[in-house]
């Protein structure tokens, strides 16, 4: 018989956002005709701009003439997508990225996972608490990580708490590291990092011989001019920084699906034998080997979101979830609850009242306000007594989660 990989179970319970659709199903199976409003996860409402919708409609029909009919296309992606995104993302903010140090891939979640087939399984790994579960599960699922203890936390890892006693600031390591995970504007509490943090951090890396996995894909929130929107602006962070990007909440894409990771040529990780090695052309390696592109037509429509037009479409759809966090913000402050984020981030982390925890808020919201959203001790322990509501729904709904929400917590 074929051994499993017991690793996996190590995890706690469900993946976060299912948990959360296994809850939110049992209580509307059992209140059919609840109007339930999911504040849950980050998925977008509002449908494609209609600039990109143009340029895969265009694709799509260039598929169904030989001359123009494309198969297999490069696994790292087409040069007119991978030069756009150099052009927009990087050469327009001064950053030096080449276009052959972007891949295309099919999502950032998939590529903060699927990274971890390029490192060795002895790495020390630092992540922020509450964090994106994702980064936590699977280090686990490859074996780096010892058992979670009774409140989450899995031997191995080197947690660093971000709460409102530090300003949401991690400290650094204070025992080595080879690997951090940073992820901003941070999913879930929506706080963003200055260009001095960033900086602090890059040293760290540099300092320390680790490498910094750098998760972008809310840059397109931040509206503070100071603030950095991809780790590259700060100097030194080519040689210690791989960056993961997504169009799923920037153009739309989360169920179109593209993304991409930049991997520069000058980040080095190290074989047993203390020889250096580029990771660059290992993660090649990798994504040649398990991936095949992502689809041709959505290629197009992602490089139209770098058009004047999807610029400009792009532009409103963010503002457009930008107000309805703001409302959400303000709603809730104007009820006394102490919220964070949701200024350069679609997503309000906000303080539980009464001191509920995490999980009785949640269900207090859905069994009294058909409201939901996400219990902060899903994203890990130092989450407990938080409670992240998101963005993304129409400004009719959001409006009305509001009112929901000030009736629960009168
Ligand atoms: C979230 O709600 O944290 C995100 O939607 C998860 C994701 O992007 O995978």
């Amino acid at each position: 018989m074929a051994q499993i990989n017991e690793h996996y179970l190590k995890l706690q319970a469900g993946y976060l956002f299912p948990e959360i659709g296994r809850r939110v199903n049992a209580f509307i199976d059992s209140h059919p005709d609840a109007d339930v409003i999911k504040l849950g996860i980050g998925d977008v409402t509002e449908p494609l701009p209609p600039a990109i919708i143009e340029a895969m409609h265009v694709a799509v029909d260039e598929l169904a003439v030989r001359e123009t009919f494309r198969g297999y296309g490069p696994e790292q992606g087409y040069d007119f997508l991978r030069e756009a995104i150099v052009a927009n993302d990087y050469v327009a903010r001064g950053v030096d990225i080449a276009a052959d140090e972007i891949f295309v891939s099919d999502g950032s979640k998939c590529d903060s996972g699927n990274i971890l087939d390029i490192f060795g399984p002895d790495n020390r790994v630092a992540v922020l608490d509450p964090v994106y579960p994702v980064y936590v599960d699977t280090n686990v699922m490859v074996g780096r990580t010892g058992v979670a203890d009774e409140i989450g936390r899995y031997q191995g890892f080197v947690y660093l708490p971000v709460t409102e006693e530090n300003q949401f600031r991690p400290s650094l390591p204070s025992e080595p590291v080879d690997l951090i995970y940073l992820c901003y504007p941070n999913n879930p509490t929506g706080t963003v990092a200055t260009m001095d943090m960033l900086s602090e951090w890059v040293d760290y890396a540099r300092n320390n011989d680790a490498i910094i996995l750098f998760d972008a894909a809310y840059e397109a929130y931040i509206t503070d001019p100071q603030i950095p929107h991809s780790i590259y602006e700060v100097d030194g962070a080519r040689e210690v920084a791989i960056e993961f990007r997504s169009f799923s909440k920037n153009a739309g894409f989360t169920g179109v699906r593209t993304a991409f990771t930049v991997v520069p040529k000058t980040v080095m990780g190290k074989l047993s034998s203390g020889e250096v090695q580029p990771l660059h052309s290992l993660w090649n390696r990798r994504h040649c080997t398990k991936f095949n592109g992502v689809s041709y037509p959505i290629q197009r429509g992602a490089a139209a979101a770098y058009s004047d037009a999807g610029k400009q479409q792009i532009r409103e759809l963010i503002d457009f979830y930008l107000e309805n966090a703001r409302l959400l913000r303000e709603g809730l402050e104007s009820s006394g609850i102490t919220v964070f984020g949701g200024v350069n981030a679609p997503y309000v982390w906000l303080k539980t009242p009464g001191g509920l925890s995490s999980w009785d808020f949640f269900d207090l919201l859905l069994d009294r306000g058909h409201l939901v959203g996400t219990p902060g001790s899903g994203f890990g322990a130092s989450g407990e007594g938080y409670f992240r509501l998101s963005a993304f729904n129409s400004r009719e709904n959001v409006e009305a989660a509001i009112e929901r929400f000030k009736r629960v917590t009168a």
